[in-house]
């Protein structure tokens, strides 16, 4: 017997049914409630407690700390596949065998040119442009480039818009570090690995040869695992509303870009190290910052803390915590904003405004440092953000039209003026 919840307004009862998904979650389905009570509906500002769809993609549980993909706990992914992966697993569903990632690999090499016109576009950006603006934009322009990307209806025509983008953002998102940097743009190697031909896109010096560091491309490979996707947090929320009007996929995908671009969502890695750096600047006091971080008085928060669904650890914080002091002696590189993170992190987790909250660092609060630490400039930590959601972001979008999830239109309570004449100008 399938469980129902009641609702009563003004003495008449409605039931409506409750679902459960495969990991037992519960959500009250309130398809029918406008319909039934004669006009009233819900409302959730940030959709905290309201579910937009049914996914199969990502599960993860705020409460216990537990991410997976597919089924596959984020722990073991990050420890035993690589990114290519990570990427095919999150979008067909299951772990694809050598063949079948070969020929992934393969059919994306195939797209990794970008049509000369675009660098005419990434010209006419300033050297100042941020990278996210150049992503979101060259994304979108992609289209032109790339007609038949638009109108995905059949799996064909969808599986050659996700290997066209999967091959060209990686050059895009090299490109728009160099344009800052001043150097000529790089082509890439075929021959290279996916993620080590991205770090040759973007640090091959125009007349060196390119090294790969094997310690690099592995810790790169990882966090850009970390980052592949979330279920629905802002950035794939808005891939998947923008999609839901059958706006092509590298459309929903600039959308997603400028929603990741936000220092509250995946912003936050820049201001993470922008923050600690003021904290050095400062003489290292991370006492005075924790006190401002709980001032409401105070715009101050602690970036990198606290989430709105992870309630303890955020596991992908714990993973890239973990490696961020493997990542930097490797490398022998020193970097003192790791210890003063650290000393945050202990303060915060001993303080009753931050454990009262359910406060904890996420994926955001150690990245930086080890983006860093590989000669990534701080200006392009959420554009790596972007590199690595990616697979997530495009997942989603072709479950929501595979599932032909209808238009997104959320309802609203109207607040403001109730009917009135209108009056001429001389009388205002
Ligand atoms: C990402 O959704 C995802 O999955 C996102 C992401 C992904 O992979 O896609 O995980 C990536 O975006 C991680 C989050 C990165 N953002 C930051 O690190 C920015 C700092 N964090 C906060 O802005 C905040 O914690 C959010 C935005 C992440 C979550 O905000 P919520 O869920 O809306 O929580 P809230 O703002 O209602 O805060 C609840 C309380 C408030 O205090 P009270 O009003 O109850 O007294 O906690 C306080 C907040 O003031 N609070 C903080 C804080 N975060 C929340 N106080 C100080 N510092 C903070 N960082």
């Amino acid at each position: 017997m399938s469980k129902t919840a009641i609702l009563e307004i003004d003495g008449k009862k409605y039931e409506f049914p409750v679902i459960k998904g495969t990991e037992n979650e519960e959500a009250i389905d309130i398809k029918t409630l406008r319909s039934v009570t004669g006009g009233v509906t819900t409302i959730d500002p940030g959709y905290k407690n309201t579910g937009s769809c049914e996914s199969a993609i990502t599960f993860l549980n705020g409460e216990e700390g537990v991410l997976r993909y597919r089924g596959y706990a984020i722990e073991d992914l990050a420890e035993k596949a690589d990114f290519l992966e990570v990427a095919y697993l999150l979008i067909f569903g299951e772990l694809p065998s050598q063949q079948e990632l070969n020929k992934f690999h393969e059919d994306i090499k195939q797209h990794s040119h970008v049509d000369e016109d675009v660098k005419k576009i990434l010209d006419g950006f300033p050297k100042s442009a941020h990278p996210m603006g150049v992503l979101s934009s060259l994304t979108s322009a992609l289209v032109a480039f790339n007609p038949s990307s638009v109108n995905v209806d059949s799996e064909e025509d969808m599986y050659n818009a996700m290997v066209r983008i999967l091959a060209k953002f990686p050059v895009l998102t090299a490109w728009a570090y160099r344009k800052r940097t001043g150097q000529p743009l790089d082509y890439g190697d075929d021959s290279l690995g996916y993620v080590d031909n991205f770090l040759k896109m973007m640090f091959k010096k125009p007349h060196g040869e390119y090294k790969s560091n094997k310690v690099v491309v592995d810790a790169l490979d990882k966090l850009l695992i970390l980052h592949a996707d979330h279920e629905q947090n802002c950035s794939t929320s808005t891939v998947r509303m923008v999609g839901s009007s059958h706006a092509g996929l590298f459309a929903s995908l600039s959308a997603g870009i400028n929603a990741l671009w936000g220092p509250l969502h995946g912003g936050a890695n820049q201001a993470v190290i922008e923050m600690l750096e003021n904290i050095k600047e400062d003489g290292g006091d991370t006492h005075k910052f924790m006190q401002k971080a709980k001032d409401k008085n105070d715009p101050f928060r602690l970036m990198g803390f606290g989430h709105r669904v992870y309630k303890n650890f955020d596991p992908r914080a714990r993973i890239i915590k973990k490696s961020a002091d493997d990542v930097l002696s490797a490398l022998g590189v020193e970097d003192p904003v790791l210890n003063i993170a650290k000393g945050l992190e202990k303060e915060a987790l001993e303080d009753s405004y931050f454990v009262d909250r359910k406060l904890y660092p996420n994926v955001d609060f150690y990245s930086g440092i080890i983006y860093r630490a590989m000669g990534i400039p701080v200006e392009m930590f959420t554009a790596m953000f972007a590199l690595g959601r990616l697979p997530g972001w495009i997942a989603q979008w072709r479950e929501m039209r595979l599932r032909k999830e209808p238009i997104g239109r959320p309802r609203q309570v109207y607040i403001g003026e109730t009917h009135r004449e209108f009056k001429p100008i001389e009388k205002r």
